[in-house]
C-alpha cells in the first residue's frame, strides 16, 4: 500500500539550538542561555548564542528547504523573542522574524510547522519558580494567543509543547537541562502544568484562528531487561506510566494514569476543571521517537520504580551511543493505536534522527551513509504501521542543519546539512540528496 494523500515530508528544528542573535531585537533571557553560562552545565561550555546564526542567514536555511522538496518545516518560536519577560504586550519586533520566516516558507509552497515551547522558558518566569508554578501556564497561553494573532492566518500547524517529560526529567528532576534543577519526583507538578498550559494553549489559539493544533511528546517504549522477570515487567510498566502515558493521557482520555509513585506529588496539583482543559480537543498528535528504553526492577529503597538498563547487545548505535531500533517505531504507533482507539487523533512523526561524527572528506563531500540507512529503516517503520492501518500523516527528519544538541554542545551533528560553525557554512551531506530523492520519489508513486 502507498502513502496516504498529502501525507507530510518534513524536516525539524528548534529555536534555541539554530537562530544564535540571543540579545537582538529586544529578545529576552531564557533559561537555557543562563544555564550555559554555568560552569560544568554545556560540554565544552557551548552556549546558544551565535548557533547556526539562523536568525541572519534563514534566507539561506530557506533555500535549502526549498531544494530538499519538504511539504512542511517544524521550527519553533522563541517565547523570550515575543514576550522579552514572558508577560506583557508581545513584541514586534520578535514577532516579525517569525512573520517573515512563514512568509517565504509558504512562497516556496512548504508548509509552516510551528511549535511554541521548546524549552527557552523566558527567565523571569523561572526566577518565579518556572513550570513548578501553575501562573506559568496561564503565562503560556497568553503568550499563544499573542503567537496565533500574529500568524495563525499562515501557520499550518500549531505544536502547543515539544517534549513535556524532558522539561520535567532532564529539567527539574535530574537538573541535567535547563533550569538545572534537582527536584527528583518532587518535579512532577511540572508536569501538570504544562499540560494544563498546552490546553490553555489550545483554546487560546483556537480563539485567534488556529487551524490545526496539536501537542508533540517524547516517546521511549519500554521494554523489560527480561521480559520472563516479573519484576522487571513491573518496572517497565512504571516507567512507560511516568515517562509516556503521563503526558498523553490526560491529553487524550481526560484522566491521569496510575503511577507507581507517590500520588500526593501530583495529585495535590490538580484543580477540578484542570483535566477537562487538558483534554480539550487536539487535531494531531506529534511523536517523536530515538530510541525504546530498557529496564529493571529497581533496588530495595530506591527512588524510582524502575532501573535503567543498557540496550541488549546486537543493536548498532549512533553517536549519542543511542542503540539503533527501528523496529521500537514501529511498536510504538501501534500501541499508541491500541492504547487510545478512537480517542487517538492523526499522528506526525514530528521528531526521528542520529547523529554521527560527520565531517567533511578531502574532496568536500559529506557521506553519511549510516544517516541514510537509519532513516530508510524507520520510514520502513512507519510505512509498516500506516499499511497496517495506524493514522501517520506526516514525517518529520530531526534536523536540518547540525545544531546546538543541549547539554552537548556542538559534538553531536543531527543534521541533513553540515554546519561549519567557524565560518558557517552549510554543507548538504548525503542524506539531504537522499532524503530529497526520496520525496520526490514518494510524490510520484
Ligand atoms: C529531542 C529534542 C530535540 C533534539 C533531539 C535530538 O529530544 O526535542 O530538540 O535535541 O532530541
Amino acid at each position: 500500500m502507498g502513502l496516504p494523500d498529502g501525507f507530510q515530508w518534513g524536516v525539524a528544528t528548534s529555536a534555541y539550538q539554530i537562530e544564535g542573535a540571543v540579545g537582538e531585537d529586544g529578545r529576552g533571557p531564557s533559561t537555557w542561555d543562563a544555564f550555559c553560562r554555568e560552569p560544568g552545565r554545556v560540554r565544552d561550555g557551548h552556549t546558544g548564542d551565535v548557533a547556526c546564526d539562523h536568525y541572519r542567514r534563514w534566507p539561506e536555511d530557506v533555500r535549502l528547504l526549498a531544494g530538499l522538496g519538504v511539504d512542511a518545516y517544524r521550527f519553533s518560536i522563541a517565547w523570550p523573542r515575543v514576550q522579552p519577560t514572558g508577560r506583557g504586550p508581545a513584541n514586534p519586533a520578535g514577532l516579525d522574524f517569525y512573520d517573515r520566516l512563514v512568509d517565504a516558507l509558504l512562497e516556496r509552497g512548504i508548509a509552516p510547522a510551528a511549535t511554541l515551547y521548546h524549552w527557552d522558558l523566558p527567565q523571569p518566569l523561572e526566577n518565579d519558580g518556572g513550570w513548578m508554578n501553575r501562573d506559568t501556564a496561564y503565562r503560556f497561553a497568553e503568550y499563544a494567543y499573542l503567537a496565533a494573532e500574529r500568524l495563525a492566518d499562515r501557520v499550518t500547524m500549531w505544536i502547543t509543547l515539544n517534549e513535556p517529560v524532558v522539561v520535567t526529567a532532564y529539567g527539574y528532576a535530574f537538573g541535567l537541562y535547563a533550569p538545572g534543577r534537582t527536584l527528583g519526583l518532587a518535579a512532577l507538578p511540572t508536569a501538570h502544568h504544562q499540560l494544563l498550559g498546552h490546553g490553555l494553549a489550545v483554546t487560546a489559539l483556537r480563539g485567534r484562528g488556529a487551524r490545526a493544533v496539536g501537542v508533540t511528546n517524547h516517546y521511549s517504549p519500554a521494554r523489560p531487561a527480561d521480559p520472563s522477570a516479573p519484576g522487571d515487567r513491573d518496572a517497565a510498566d512504571a516507567f512507560d506510566a511516568l515517562m509516556n502515558r503521563l503526558f498523553t493521557d490526560p491529553v487524550l482520555l481526560g484522566r491521569l494514569p496510575d503511577l507507581a509513585v507517590q500520588p500526593d506529588d501530583l495529585a495535590a496539583h490538580v484543580r477540578d476543571q484542570d483535566l477537562p482543559v487538558i483534554s480539550a480537543p487536539i487535531d494531531f498528535l506529534g511523536v517523536n521517537y530515538y530510541q525504546p528504553t530498557w529496564l529493571r526492577a529497581p533496588a530495595p529503597g530506591a527512588p524510582l520504580p524502575f532501573d535503567m538498563d543498557a540496550a541488549p547487545e546486537g543493536h548498532p548505535v549512533t553517536g549519542m551511543g543511542w542503540p539503533v531500533v527501528p523496529d521500537g517505531l514501529l511498536s510504538l504507533l501501534r500501541a499508541l493505536k491500541e492504547r487510545y482507539g478512537p480517542a487517538l487523533p492523526p499522528l506526525y512523526v514530528t521528531e526521528n534522527g542520529c547523529s554521527f561524527p560527520d565531517e567533511p572528506g578531502p574532496d568536500g563531500r559529506v557521506d553519511d551513509d549510516a544517516r541514510i540507512e537509519y532513516l530508510d529503516a524507520h520510514i520502513a517503520a512507519v510505512r509498516t504501521a500506516i499499511d497496517e492501518g495506524v493514522d501517520v500523516r506526516g514525517y518529520f527528519v530531526w534536523s536540518l542543519l547540525d545544531n546546538f544538541e543541549w547539554a552537548e554542545g556542538y559534538h553531536p551533528r543531527f543534521g541533513l546539512v553540515h554546519v561549519d560553525y567557524a565560518t558557517q557554512r552549510r554543507t548538504p551531506k548525503k542524506s539531504y540528496a537522499w532524503y530529497r530523492d526520496l520525496i520526490a520519489a514518494a510524490r510520484t508513486a
